[in-house]
């Protein structure tokens, strides 16, 4: 499968939400990548629901959330009901990690596994396939536009060699510091989505960013 490119919405301009969301319509990007922070589970408030369904009115891709917050289960539902197809919650946040991961399940998103980096992939061993991708944080979370922590890189590969072994279809997603430069390497471990959001607004034409990074990271 090509490597999917999911946008971090939390560098677009908010000022021009609708005109960035049409920039990624209108894109070679494959998902909208919407980070929801609560000031508890990260150290950082980025936007709540409002701005979700604004975004998800123009969307014209599928919405992958991605839940830093503490207790991600309380809010499931609303995730559905404003459009998400992909719903991500930390492992570090869940006491009932496998009954919330069905819970997204049934109500037909894809159910992440999101890890912080200091939490190794082993600890999915028994949880694995529950899981319909696993997001690997390769920066801490809860800030866009920091630097890509490399350590990650054998994350991915022992994470692909585990779900190879288990005969699972998981995906791998990678999320934080990734730029044209560093994403083949990060490709070339095993990811299988990356995403992306400064690296891409910071150039002005997101639209032309978007595709030199897709150029960049699909295989010849
Ligand atoms: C960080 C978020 C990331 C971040 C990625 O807490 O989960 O999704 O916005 O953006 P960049 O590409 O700016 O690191
Ligand atoms: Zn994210």
């Amino acid at each position: 499968m090509n490597p999917l490119l999911s946008v971090s919405m939390l560098s677009s301009d908010f000022g021009n939400l609708a005109r960035d969301v049409q920039a990624v319509n209108q894109s070679l990007a494959d998902w909208f990548h919407l980070d929801i922070m609560d000031g508890l589970f990260v150290p950082n408030i980025s936007y709540g629901f409002p701005v979700v369904e604004a975004i998800a009115k123009q969307a014209q891709k599928p919405l992958d959330a991605h839940l830093m917050i503490v207790d991600p289960d309380r809010y499931v539902d609303r995730f559905k009901t404003m459009g998400c197809s992909c719903l991500s919650i930390h492992y570090e946040a869940c006491t009932h990690l496998h009954r919330h991961l069905q819970h997204i399940r049934r109500l037909d998103m894809k159910a992440g596994v999101a890890l912080n980096p200091h939490t190794p992939v082993e600890l999915l061993e028994d949880i694995l396939d529950e899981a319909d991708f696993v997001l690997l944080m390769s920066v801490n979370p809860g800030f866009g536009g920091q630097h890509f922590i490399p350590r990650t890189l054998t994350k991915i590969a022992r994470l692909k060699e585990m779900i190879l072994k288990k005969h699972l279809s998981c995906l791998i997603e990678v999320d934080g510091g990734i730029d044209a430069i560093n994403a083949p390497s990060v490709v070339k471990a095993g990811a299988d989505i990356m995403v992306a959001g400064h690296a891409l607004f910071k150039e002005g034409d997101v639209k032309a960013a978007i595709e030199s990074f897709k150029n960049n990271t699909q295989p010849l």
